[in-house]
């Protein structure tokens, strides 16, 4: 695929940036052939994140949450950020934040989302990060994992993309399992999505997705 009939993907991050260099180590491969990371945005000024994307020569720019007074004028920033560079697709990678219906409107079906837990499961408002697989942990669940899915209006609803299970071992304490979730499962699925997004090879029929 030539370089001009490449997706221009946008990730948005907002800490370590584990799954973006996931990204970034595919598109190295060459399993990123559809797209092209063309910007990474960091919701909070300072997320190693940034320093990734620089080391990758990626532009990296910080729009901070903190920054603007309410989500509205935030998400105006960001958007223009992402129109000045021409961006297709939206990935969340280790986002924080809740996007707006509005915003999420501008990107139909163009927004994936990584969610470190097999959906409907530790999944919706307050289970993000670390405290998922606390919760997984709480809850006495022996399998877990991690969900690719489209980004619509409800937190976690989206349709799914792509699921991996991971199991969990006995005495295993939260930040273990947040680390072998990613190695196992986060890392592995974030790019083969984005690439399958990109590639065109994605039709969502209702929940449904369907991989061509
Ligand atoms: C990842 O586990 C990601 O799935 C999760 O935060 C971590 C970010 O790590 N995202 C969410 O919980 C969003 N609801 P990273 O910055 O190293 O990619």
């Amino acid at each position: 695929m030539t370089t001009q009939t490449k997706k221009r993907i946008g990730i948005l991050v907002s800490g370590g940036g584990t799954n973006l260099q996931a990204l970034i180590d595919a598109a190295g491969r060459g399993e990123l052939e559809s797209g092209t990371i063309s910007v990474v945005v960091s919701s909070k000024p300072g997320a190693f994140a940034l320093e990734r994307a620089k080391k990758a020569g990626i532009e990296g720019v910080c729009v901070d949450r903190k920054a603007f007074s309410d989500r509205a004028t935030f998400e105006e920033a960001l958007s223009g950020v992402l129109r000045q560079r021409d961006i297709d697709v939206l990935v969340l990678a280790g986002f924080m934040l809740v996007l707006s219906d509005q915003f999420i409107r501008q990107y139909p079906d163009r927004i994936v989302n990584v969610h470190p837990a097999l959906i409907p499961s530790f999944c919706g408002d307050g289970f993000y990060g670390l405290h998922v697989h606390e919760r997984a942990l709480e809850y006495g669940v022996k399998v877990t994992g991690a969900t690719v899915h489209f980004v619509n209006e409800v937190t976690d609803g989206g349709a799914i993309i792509l699921q991996k299970a991971v199991e969990i071992p006995e005495g295993i304490d939260a930040e273990a399992l947040q680390q072998k979730v990613m190695v196992e499962a986060e890392h592995i699925l974030l790019p083969q999505a984005v690439e399958l997004l990109c590639a065109g090879r994605l039709e969502r029929v209702g929940r449904r997705v369907i991989i061509h």
